[in-house]
């Protein structure tokens, strides 16, 4: 028999909102190299960003967005993202999604960096994600089922289309597993940085075998590094959401010289490309800094998440002070999709950080990625079921085991931490074209050993994922010269409207364009 089906490789809040709005009679493979708690998504603190406030409008959240972007936003994409958002809230708030209430029963909403309103919504204080995530899994039918532990090695096509992959787990074997469309949502490259907010699973995976089959990557030069992670005697224990400074909190140094006065207009709430880069200064002229949470009220009920991070961290929070250092947090670049989420492959998806819809320009704002998950799984999810549904299928939705399959992989004789040393040094919040040049020779001159498909371990394959990425990457850097939001070229240190507003650097196994 022959029926409808979709591979979803990811297990975040973008795979699982397309899920559980799919159509009952099309089958879902969802297939996560981990656990489902185990994305990003999980660990996302703030909220979702929606116009709620009486004053706010779709307009007002667009002009935020465009403003944090940098002028590299898409307009219409964005436009359109931010209204089908405000539905979606509206579902979850029908659905009984527990925001968290004010004392009248109303959504009570955050503020974050950029924005001009409050419109953070979020849940369990500050554990939006987790609980977005345990809510649309709750939403699941029988029509979807979850395989864990599964590496995806490579996706299959078959006459330029994408009609599955090649996978294995770790017991029963190689496998090929066939589809009517296969979806990418494996979320940004968090793990190429040293210091990083992303869960370590988050290796770059979907973008690069989507690359390798054809597909194009966009905007990878722009990577945003969050100001304020929980970082104590050189360990990071994880993010301090920007919604603490929504809530009052204040950057100090050792002196308690709050180091945004007269930096912006927005002060602390800045956008993250301009916080994180004031920070970035402060901190190489020698300079520690702390979250001042002093004036915050009721601070553990509030931050239940971040509370908890101190208390790993050996953080008294009842001393007011939480010691904070930029990281790696998202990537805005990813696999170039139109507003369906559909990739240059055909029959090839991708949704949420993977994804680069344009909604996020150059430098997201806070708390509009969560909101384009849920509205590219629901979008993704309405266009798959019209295409296939449209098409004479074949037979798809089993695993057949493939014991003789696939070549070699060349794996780089690189270590993880050298690969993040030297990514942390050279794309960091400031680039200058010397270093990326340097980091370009050295990420060519690497060595690699061929290691067949049957041997190679999951460390090494995502090794590899990173590596590639990391070339991609320090291309695009190199190529940008000018700065725009998260990308700062210290030898080009102003945007360059004539030369680049507008333009796009787009990589595919063709070359660059
Ligand atoms: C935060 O809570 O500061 C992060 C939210 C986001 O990345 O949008």
């Amino acid at each position: 028999m022959s029926y409808r089906s979709v591979i979803v490789i990811g297990g975040g809040a973008a795979a699982l909102s397309l899920a559980a709005a799919m159509p009952e009679d099309i089958q879902i493979t969802l297939l996560t190299k981990s656990t489902t708690g185990r994305s990003n998504s999980m660990l996302a603190q703030g909220g979702i960003a929606s116009f709620h406030q009486a004053g706010d409008s779709a307009a007002e959240h667009l002009t935020d967005t465009l403003a944090a972007g940098g002028g590299h936003n898409d307009v219409n994409v964005a436009s359109g993202i931010i209204q089908d958002g405000r539905r979606m809230i509206e579902q979850l708030l029908e659905q009984r999604f527990p925001f968290d209430l004010d004392e009248l029963g109303e959504p009570q909403l955050g503020r974050e960096g950029g924005h001009h309103r409050n419109r953070i919504f979020h849940a369990g204080g500050d554990a939006t994600g987790k609980m977005l995530v345990q809510h649309l899994e709750g939403l699941l039918g029988d029509n979807v089922r979850v395989m864990e532990q599964i590496t995806v090695y490579e996706l299959l096509l078959e006459q330029g289309r994408c009609t599955g992959v090649l996978a294995s787990h770790e017991e029963t074997g190689l496998f090929e597993m066939r589809a009517d469309a296969v979806v990418i949502a494996t979320g940004g490259c968090g793990s190429l940085f040293s210091r990083h907010t992303n869960d370590a699973t988050v290796t770059g995976d979907g973008l690069m075998m989507a690359y390798e089959a054809g597909a194009e990557l966009t905007d990878l030069e722009f990577i945003q590094f969050h100001p304020t992670l929980l970082v104590h005697d050189g360990v990071v224990y994880g993010l301090v959401s920007e919604a603490v400074r929504g809530e009052g909190g204040v950057i100090r140094d050792e002196d308690g010289r709050r180091i945004m006065n007269g930096r912006h207009e927005m002060g602390d709430l800045a956008p993250r490309d301009v916080v994180a880069r004031a920070m970035h200064e402060e901190i190489r002229s020698g300079h520690s800094l702390h979250i001042d949470i002093s004036g915050i009220q009721d601070f553990r009920g509030r931050f239940p998440t971040i509370s908890g991070l101190c208390d790993a961290a050996g953080v008294d929070i009842r001393e007011g002070c939480i010691p904070v250092a930029p990281g790696m947090h998202f990537l805005m670049g990813g696999i170039r999709v139109n507003e369906w989420g559909e990739s240059t492959v055909p029959g090839l998806y991708a949704i949420g950080e993977a994804a680069c819809t344009g909604l996020h320009g150059a430098n997201r704002l806070a708390s509009n990625s969560l909101l384009e998950a849920l509205v590219m799984g629901n979008r993704a999810a309405g266009r798959i079921a019209q295409v296939v549904s449209a098409r004479i299928t074949g037979e798809s939705g089993h695993s057949l085991p493939a014991p003789d399959r696939g070549g070699c992989y060349e794996v780089p004789r690189i270590t993880l931490e050298e690969l993040q040393r030297h990514m942390s040094k050279s794309v960091s919040i400031q680039r200058s074209g010397e270093e990326l040049q340097a980091l370009g020779r050295w990420l060519h001159e690497v060595q690699t050993d061929p290691i067949h498909v049957q041997k190679i371990t999951k460390k090494q394959l995502e090794l590899l994922h990173l590596w590639q990425l990391a070339r991609l990457v320090a291309a695009s850097a190199l190529l940008r010269e000018e700065s725009r939001g998260a990308h700062y070229r210290t030898d080009f240190p102003v945007s360059d409207d004539a030369g680049w507003k507008g333009k796009q650097i787009i990589h595919s196994r063709n070359g660059i364009q």
